[in-house]
């Protein structure tokens, strides 16, 4: 049977970086939208909906906003557990608390109990898709995909490769991160609501072979995402120079060996070169914007409005556990603040699509996921706008939804999740 979920409704049709605000934005105060088989059939006014669903059973959000589901482009679903560790930039955080956490996924039943316990956080934050790295070791991936596709979710993972640079214990090597990769691809690929992503963690803990083992895997799946890092901190960029010494600059790291293309996800993407932008660009690779872990770590500040300007594709992500939050709300604070200290407010409807529909486009989801139309999946949240007294207060004032988000942008967490459906199904409570 149908149901009809009532509320006020949000959703885009288009990038308001590119168009204005108002021709792509779609706010209903009184609108509803009818899902059934895990798919959305209808969206509109809730009173023409109610008509055209007679029999439909009806869930009254009330004054809760009903949005697609917010969609993580990158995150560490293994560093759950040492999110908010303290006092480290980047390759010193790495070694002090992400390899000895990453050590433990070799324990197929350790990693099942990280991938129950990241699940359970994301849903209670809204977020309905991720785009994870997972560990070196194939149990992680496992539980990853297995956790997932029981929670009906449309995820994307893949086996982080590293075959230098990291401890002993967490090292694969050219030819094995390989053949695990393409196993653990085989085996996951195209299942229900899962998409593999080829997974070289980034340059500094991988060989030119295998980096050239990872780009030959991908040549031979086009259709798999790619996931990696680039230019996220200056000590590193310096880093990937004295290790690549006959590369162009980090980009061409990954580009040398064919680990540059649509369908590529890098993360972070902060010191870039002309060159870099420009080959981006030119073959539509997603830059995934992580403004948390940005600051946390102490990495720098994403030029959002260069980029946006430059017509490149960006999604937006929490990088937990390098992120200091499970939420995409407060990831798009944050997105906010560096925006501000750059000198470009973003607009509450570049935010809100940043962490959708953006983010969907950034993971080649966008015809499936990221908005609220007939046809997309029914990956949904609700979201009370006045979560807590604070934000109440602020947005009783509100003369406009712009007006009315920003606080929830600004001040809200998992307090202002009412309900999220995954595929149709309602995962709270
Ligand atoms: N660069 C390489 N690995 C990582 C990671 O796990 N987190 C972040 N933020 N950056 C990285
Ligand atoms: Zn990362």
């Amino acid at each position: 049977m149908c149901k009809l979920l009532l509320g006020q409704t949000l959703s885009f049709s288009g990038d308001p970086f590119a168009r204005p605000v108002d021709e792509v934005a779609h706010h209903e105060n009184r609108g509803g939208v009818v899902i059934d088989g895990g798919k959305i059939v209808d969206v509109g006014p809730a009173d023409a909906m109610r008509a055209a669903h007679p029999d439909a059973q009806v869930t009254d959000h009330g004054q809760a906003l009903i949005s697609a589901g917010f969609v993580d482009a990158h995150v560490h679903y293994p560093q759950t557990a040492i999110i908010a560790s303290w006092g480290k930039r980047l390759i010193d955080w790495l070694n002090s608390y992400t390899f000895p956490e990453e050590m433990r996924f070799s324990d197929p039943a350790y990693a099942a109990e990280a991938a129950r316990s990241y699940f359970d956080l994301t849903l209670a934050n809204g977020t309905t898709t991720v785009c994870s790295f997972c560990t070196i070791h194939p149990e992680s991936v496992d539980a990853f995909f297995a956790e997932a596709q029981a929670r009906g979710l449309r995820v994307a993972g893949g086996k982080t490769c590293m075959d230098r640079n990291a401890p002993e214990g967490l090292r694969d090597t050219a030819q094995s991160g390989y053949d695990d990769s393409k196993a653990l691809l085989g085996k996951w690929h195209g299942v229900d609501r899962l998409t593999y992503a080829i997974t070289p963690r980034f340059s500094p803990t991988s060989t030119p072979e295998q980096l050239e083992a990872m780009g030959a895997l991908w040549a031979e799946h086009p259709d798999c995402l790619m996931q990696t890092h680039l230019s996220e901190q200056t000590d590193e960029v310096a880093w990937v120079a004295e290790l690549f010494p006959q590369a162009r600059d980090y980009l061409d790291t990954y580009e040398q060996f064919g680990l540059l293309g649509e369908g590529g996800l890098y993360g972070h993407a902060i010191h870039l070169t002309d060159r870099e932008r420009a080959q981006l660009k030119e073959v539509g690779a997603s830059l995934i914007h992580c403004p948390t872990s940005n600051t946390f770590i102490g990495s720098g500040l994403f030029d959002m409005d260069g980029l946006t300007k430059e017509g490149q594709r960006i999604g937006l992500a929490t990088d937990t556990g390098g992120g200091s939050s499970f939420s995409m709300l407060r990831t798009m604070a944050a997105a906010y603040e560096i925006g501000q200290l750059r000198g470009r407010p973003l607009h509450p409807a570049e935010l809100w699509w940043l962490a959708t529909a953006g983010s969907a486009r950034a993971l080649r989801m966008e015809d499936r996921i990221g908005t609220l139309a007939p046809g997309m999946e029914a990956d949904l949240s609700v979201i009370d706008l006045a979560s807590t007294p604070a934000i109440t207060q602020r947005a009783a004032r509100a003369e406009t939804i712009w007006e009315a988000i920003f606080p929830t942008i600004m001040m809200g967490d998992d307090r202002a999740i009412r309900q999220v459906y995954a595929g149709g199904r309602a995962c709270l409570g």
